[in-house]
């Protein structure tokens, strides 16, 4: 999909705009739009609505063509409720209903003439953001493993959204779209690899990928391989990848976009390609859908990409820690204990509970960068899904008081682009649950809270730092009809970054 933004004066310039289409908003009253109005020259568009032939409920669209007085071919009538302070779920519905008429059309380009500015509690930024990305999902084709592709979208390739020119003229703006454009094309990324099947998407494919990234935009990149990972004593980390034959990566990549001396801001993503549970085996049903958990990862590289394509002023460093967790004679036990790179010794208790462990090694290594802050992002635990749904990300961070600022940070950030978080809590109870009466710590809590035990859990390895986790196994993947990776929380961690500058 293209994107454009283009001044026009309603009065005049819209009605002689040369599109496919120009989409436009109609109210519930029968009341018409600035836009519409302006489009209104011989009056038909005031009588479709006053015929009942658009509700202008909330994603009720009518399409008329060969309107008098006006160039473009079509005009879409898009229904955006009752309130002329536009509710956001009101919006959402009419952006929804107005991309699903776009695929219909036998035109190749539309103009969006909405009221952008007057979403309740939002602004014009918001609007283009949320149009961008609406789009791009609509576009969006699981099929890279098809042989025959799915139909590709037929109707609208290219959209210009029109507004005043005291609006479409600021150069803020112009780096909102640009921004919006990034974060569509990262998204659209992290999607990709979380849809292809785990016997593409290997370790290697994800250290294949960064290095293409780092290709494109000029990172740094360094793949640590498993003699690199045991010289570095990275005991934990390699206990998960003991069952597999396929050999593990340990990815770092590098956007020194800020000042040589600026502490860098680190992510770092669970990159697990297939989690079968190892020893402790999950069930079969379902068991395929353990291809996502290489989600965190594929949210740092989509991230990379949106940085990258910005070429934002702030320095990033990536880390993902990729392997699958397999069974064998090989693979490790449940009673096993192994030692973290930190020296501390952990009891594995159960082998499913494996993305802690790679974290762990990983988030140890994070310290020689003397960041300013780490955040790492992994689908960690299923009892996630269960506390929050599909919703949020569940956010951790090692102070349980209300204030703390990378909470708060993360939290604007997914507020500001509608990938939200919600936090829970970590503490001393939750370590309590963690104890092992024969090592240093239990990968798995006793029962009860098992993402805020799994967090804490991390936190013993993050002691040298500002820290924050992210559980994304809710966020990154639909389940059901139309199951696959959502791209979240691409939105969430690229705005924060943008926040940081
Ligand atoms: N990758 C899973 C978590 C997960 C489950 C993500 C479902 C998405 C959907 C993780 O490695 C795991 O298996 N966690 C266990 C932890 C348990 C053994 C303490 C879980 O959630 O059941
Ligand atoms: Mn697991
Ligand atoms: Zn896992």
């Amino acid at each position: 999909m293209d994107f454009s933004i283009k001044a026009f004066d309603t009065k005049n310039t819209l009605g002689a705009a040369k599109s496919g289409c120009i989409a436009v908003a109609v109210f519930e009253n029968k009341k018409l739009s600035e836009a519409a109005k302006a489009l209104d020259l011989n009056g038909a568009i005031s009588a479709a609505v006053k015929s009942g032939d658009i509700s202008g409920k909330p994603g009720s669209t009518l399409l008329l063509r060969g309107v008098a007085g006006m160039t473009a071919s079509r005009v879409l009538l898009v229904g955006v409720g009752a309130d002329e302070a536009i509710s956001e779920k009101s919006f959402g519905s009419a952006v929804t209903a107005m991309l699903k008429a776009f695929t219909l059309l036998g035109a190749q380009d539309a103009i969006i003439a909405f009221p952008f500015e007057n979403v309740k509690g939002r602004d014009l930024h918001w609007a283009v953001r949320s149009i961008v990305v609406a789009a791009n999902d609509a576009e969006f084709r699981s099929d890279a493993q098809k042989s025959k592709k799915d139909p590709a979208m037929t109707g609208v390739r290219k959209l210009t959204l029109a507004l005043p020119a005291n609006m479409a003229a600021t150069p803020q703006l112009k780096a909102v779209l640009a921004q919006s454009i990034a974060i569509a094309n990262g998204m659209n990324l992290t999607r990709e690899l979380g849809n292809l099947s785990p016997n593409v998407c290997t370790p290697t494919y994800l250290a294949n990928t960064a290095r293409k990234l780092a290709e494109d935009h000029g990172f740094d990149v360094e793949v640590l391989d498993r003699k690199q990972l045991e010289a570095l004593k990275m005991g934990s980390f390699l206990s998960v990848t003991r069952g597999s034959d396929e050999p593990p990566k340990f990815i770092v990549l590098k956007h020194m976009g800020g000042k040589p001396k600026d502490a860098p801001t680190v992510l770092v993503g669970k990159g697990i390609t297939f989690d079968t549970g190892g020893i402790s085996l999950k069930p079969g049903p379902g068991m395929d859908e353990m291809k996502y958990d290489m989600c965190g990862a594929g949210s740092v590289l989509g991230t990379f990409r949106a940085i990258g394509e910005m070429n934002i002023k702030l320095n990033v460093i990536g880390i993902v820690a990729a392997c699958e967790n397999m069974p064998s004679g090989r693979a490790t036990k449940p009673g096993d204990i192994v030692t973290a790179m930190n020296g501390t010794t952990i009891e594995i208790l159960n082998t499913d509970a494996e993305g802690r462990l790679v974290l762990a090694d990983a988030l140890t290594y994070a310290e020689r960068f003397k960041p300013a802050a780490v955040v790492d992002i992994a689908t960690l635990t299923g009892a996630c899904i269960v506390a929050l749904g599909h919703h949020n990300s569940g956010l951790f961070t090692r102070h349980d008081d209300i204030h703390n600022a990378l909470a708060d940070e993360l939290m604007d950030a997914g507020a500001q682009t509608g990938d939200t978080a919600w936090r829970l809590p970590i503490g001393e109870n939750y370590n309590e649950q963690l104890k092992s009466n024969f090592a240093d710590l239990a990968n798995i809590g006793s029962p009860g809270g098992a993402s805020c035990t799994a967090a804490a859990f991390l936190e013993n390895f993050t002691r040298n730092y500002t820290w924050a986790h992210l559980d994304i196994a809710g966020t990154a993947w639909k389940s059901g009809a139309a199951k696959g990776a959502t791209g979240r929380p691409v939105p969430l961690l690229t705005t924060f970054l943008l926040n940081r500058v």
